[in-house]
């Protein structure tokens, strides 16, 4: 299975530190949307999302992205780092894959340093 997550990480580089592990760990390809490099996504059977929570919402740049990028019904997963005890929010980021026919297989989020 080919595995790829597209992630921002700012703040403390809390998000990129979540998704170095699973690289570490999985053949994961990662891409910072930040210097986003020529990727063909159709070639992926699954792909991540990875953000900080950043004023209520994962980073739009990233959002921007997802929604001029990706293939139309593609297996997600979603990964949030967050200041705050609750949850966070990633209302935007699935309404925006909800409209490409995603299906979104899961979620991890924990909190992060925040300063
Ligand atoms: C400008 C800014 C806005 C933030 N807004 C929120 C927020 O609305 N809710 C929250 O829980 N955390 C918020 N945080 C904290 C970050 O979500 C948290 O530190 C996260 O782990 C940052 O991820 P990163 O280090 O990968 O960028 C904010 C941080 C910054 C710098």
């Amino acid at each position: 299975m080919k595995a790829i997550i597209v992630y921002h990480s700012e703040h403390h580089g809390n998000t990129l530190k979540v998704v170095s592990a699973i690289a570490d760990k999985y053949n994961v390809q990662l891409v910072n949307v930040d210097q986003p490099k020529l990727v063909d996504f159709s070639k992926f059977d699954l792909i991540g999302v990875a953000s900080g929570i950043y004023f209520g919402n994962f980073k739009q740049s990233l959002i921007d992205f997802v929604e001029q990028k990706l293939p139309k019904s593609k297996n997600v997963f979603l990964i949030y780092t967050h200041g705050a005890q609750d949850n966070g929010d990633s209302d935007s980021i699935r309404r925006v894959l909800a409209k490409k026919g995603a299906n979104i297989i899961g979620a991890f989020q924990c909190r992060g340093l925040d300063t």
